[in-house]
């Protein structure tokens, strides 16, 4: 059992840190790449367990896959399945973006239902809804979802909900689909222009990502290429928090600013100083405590539900009362329970987190509920909170954070990767 221990907290971080490539970019070109039998180079390619777990998969569908550092090379011409192995989908609902480019590739797809964070029930109607206007058909039975689809064709697609999944699904099932494709309503975030961007470089002709209409045109064949993806705009914004949160100063380098929009301008409301210089992004929190925030979860744009937890550590300290409300995930509080042990007062009412700010937070031992944003947040109250802090069950963050504990030890925190035998873990 492994924990992370912050052996003294209350320290300022201060220096630089290089922000990894976007996880939730990797993850559906990793899937697009199911589409063609080719070779694909993929750099800037994170090394953590989610990313693991989708080589698995590629592999258990015969691909071959390297990775060498931040560097990938994937090769899909000798794919042999459409099965998705039932425990590979359990550890990770990004897997259910295979749907799309399998039913592409093949005319089939087998999945089961999907695992991954345990923030609300997190189904997959919607995908399924989408990819069925495309004239797929699926069974259930037993746990397991059969698609089936020789050739699917273009359509006018109306999604319910900006949904991020649905949209990069669709897009993977139309990009060979015969005739067009229009998505409407269509998710916005920075990772779905990188799956265009992707494709296209594949040969692909899709316009419109990174809008609410995405028009794809079928092409019968695509090809092998080489890409680098998108920094990672939530591990930016976490760094962001530790730099606030610790009243400290970091320099974050490899960043998109304008993918941070929504964070930047919660940042500088809360009362810290924030510096953009081409690809870099300086926090200077002049050894403040932050001002109490009204802060929604809305689709990209908005401001982001994986940013959520982060804040609630953060806000935690504030001057006054924040108000943190939810709108995407239906249970994505479970952090606040561990917070309050540490000091923190907050109130939980449905989609709402009412949080009294407190002068300081106390070092404790917690557990990261399921969800690897949950997990790093109680990392950063720990780097805040006054004492020794332990975190367990750490395997949650460790699916979304590259190195977390060595950069953030690079930035001064007195922070550690402990091993924990079973009867400490339950105290
Ligand atoms: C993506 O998840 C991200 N994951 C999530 O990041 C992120 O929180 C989420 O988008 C929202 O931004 C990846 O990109 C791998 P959705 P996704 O489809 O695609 C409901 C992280 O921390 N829904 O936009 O699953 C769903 O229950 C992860 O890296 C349906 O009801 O998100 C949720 O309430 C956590 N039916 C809402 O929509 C469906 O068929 C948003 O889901 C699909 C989704």
């Amino acid at each position: 059992m492994q924990g992370i221990k912050i052996r003294q907290g209350e320290k300022p971080l201060r220096g630089q840190v290089k922000i990894s490539g976007s996880k939730n970019a990797a993850l559906p070109i990793m899937a697009a790449t199911v589409l063609e039998p080719a070779e694909y180079i993929l750099s800037d390619i994170p090394v953590l367990r989610d990313i693991k777990v989708m080589k698995a998969v590629l592999e258990a569908l015969g691909g071959k896959v390297e990775q060498k550092g931040n560097s990938m090379r994937i090769d899909t011409r000798d794919l042999n399945s459409a099965e998705i192995p039932d425990f590979l989908m359990r550890r990770m609902r990004a897997s259910i973006l295979f749907m799309g480019p399998l039913l592409g590739r093949f005319g089939k797809v087998k999945v089961s239902q999907p695992g991954g964070c345990s923030i609300g029930p997190r189904p997959i109607d919607w995908h399924v809804k989408g990819l069925k206007q495309l004239g797929a058909r699926f069974q259930e039975s037993h746990g397991f979802l059969t698609g089936w689809g020789s050739s699917l064709k273009g359509k006018e697609i109306h999604l319910d909900f900006p949904s991020v999944g649905t949209t990069e699904n669709i897009m993977l099932g139309a990009a060979k689909a015969r005739g067009n494709t229009i998505i409407r309503n269509a998710a916005r975030e920075p990772e779905i222009v990188d799956l265009q961007n992707f494709l296209n470089s594949m040969g692909a002709e899709i316009i419109g990502a990174g809008t609410d209409m995405i028009k794809i045109t079928g092409k019968k064949e695509l090809s092998g290429t080489e890409h680098t993806v998108i920094p990672d705009r939530i591990e930016a914004g976490t760094f962001l928090v530790a730099g606030a949160i610790t009243r400290g100063e970091i320099k974050l380098l490899n960043v998109i600013p304008e993918h941070l929009e929504s964070v930047i301008a919660k940042i500088k409301e809360a009362g810290f100083e924030l510096t953009e210089e081409g690809d870099t992004l300086t926090i200077n929190s002049a050894g403040t405590a932050p001002n109490s925030l009204d802060i929604k979860t809305h689709p990209y744009p908005g401001f982001p539900t994986d940013m959520q937890p982060q804040f609630m550590a953060l806000l935690s300290l504030a001057r006054g009362t924040s108000v943190l409300t939810e709108n995407i995930f239906e249970n994505r509080m479970k952090h606040a329970e561990e917070l309050k042990r540490m000091g923190a007062k907050i109130r939980v009412e449905g989609r709402a987190a009412i949080i009294e700010g407190v002068p300081r937070l106390y070092g404790a031992f917690v557990e990261s509920p399921p969800a690897l944003r949950a997990g790093a947040a109680l990392v950063l109250a720990g780097l805040a909170a006054e004492g020794e802090t332990c975190v367990v069950d750490i395997e949650h963050i460790e699916r979304g954070y590259e190195n977390l504990v060595g950069k953030l030890q690079q930035l001064g925190a007195e922070i550690e990767i402990i091993h924990l035998e079973e009867e400490e873990k339950n105290g």
